[in-house]
């Protein structure tokens, strides 16, 4: 597919095909991403309304590492009627996510559809949630409106989403703002949005949602560690940098010192999640 097709047949984002990924590392960076963000998630979660009876229906949801957390930790494994539903246009990853959630018995189904279309009926949801997508959506007002058509009067829509503006390190490698730049640029060109987080409750604001709010969580090097706050923070963009964005060399110039940096007593490094969300009008 051409660089300038911003979505294949089935609705996928060019901004995020797997295959153009490392997939192996990409997998370990989804699950190290769960992993690291599940806590605060799930502390949001119950605090705006989600219980162990809902039905929750999560699109994006890749291989399912989110959906199965969600469905035994915060739906209690189904034992009070809940369930967890994804959706997903890859159907490798939802082919993966079935397959992980062989012998589980947790209240988990998986289907394969575009956030711009989601094969579910009206009002079936009690929550819709998105993590991660956002940022590889050309029209995500599109699938804003979809994820709302979903939800039941009165039930929740909301995303969890980054934005580079937030990402700060300190000592800073030569040339990161300029890498930075050029992965936000060469997603912006498949149609993606390194700075979604700032936007989404105007996003849900424009839908139409009601009641909405948004809130953000600091991760850190101090409670990530070093090691696992860049692979989740930069890993991504190590996929998407390419020419005409940025140079081999430069990569490299950046790759390099920030292998030296890292090493740096005191190296501390920031970013932001972003979590909003909104009410479907009752
Ligand atoms: C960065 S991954 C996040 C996966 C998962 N939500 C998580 O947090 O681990 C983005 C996911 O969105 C899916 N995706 C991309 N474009 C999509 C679209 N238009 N409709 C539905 N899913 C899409 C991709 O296949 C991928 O699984």
């Amino acid at each position: 597919m051409p660089e300038s097709s911003r979505s294949d047949a089935q609705g996928r984002s060019a901004s995020y095909r797997i295959e153009d990924l490392d997939a192996e590392a990409e997998l370990r960076r989804l699950e190290a991403q769960v992993r690291l963000v599940v806590p605060v998630e799930h502390r949001v979660l119950k605090e705006i309304g989600v219980r162990p009876e809902s039905t929750f229906v999560d699109i994006g949801c890749g291989p399912g590492f989110f959906a199965e957390r969600a469905a035994r930790e915060l739906l209690d494994s189904g034992a009070r009627g809940g369930r967890v539903i994804g959706v997903d246009v890859d159907e490798k990853l939802i082919w993966l996510a079935r397959k992980r959630a062989e012998g589980l018995n947790l209240p988990l189904e998986y289907v394969v559809g575009a956030g711009a279309e989601i094969p579910l009926a009206d009002n079936i949801a009690d929550i819709t949630y998105a993590r991660f997508l956002f940022q590889h959506l050309e029209h995500p007002l599109v699938v804003l409106a979809e994820m709302m058509r979903v939800t039941r009067p009165g039930g929740l829509v909301a995303i969890v989403d980054t934005d580079d503006g937030s990402l700060l390190m300190h000592p800073e490698p030569v040339g990161f703002r300029r890498l930075v730049d050029a992965s936000g640029a060469a997603q912006m060109a498949r149609g993606g949005d390194r700075r979604v987080g700032r936007k989404l409750k105007r996003y849900l604001a424009a839908t139409g949602l009601e009641d909405t709010s948004a809130r953000v969580h600091p991760f850190t090097t101090e409670e990530l560690g070093v090691g696992p706050f860049l692979e989740i923070t930069v890993g991504f963009k190590a996929g998407v940098l390419r020419p005409p964005f940025i140079t081999a060399d430069e990569i490299e110039e950046t790759v390099t010192d920030l292998e030296l940096v890292r090493e740096t007593p005191g190296f501390f490094g920031h970013a932001l999640g972003y979590l909003a969300w909104g009410r479907k009008p009752s």
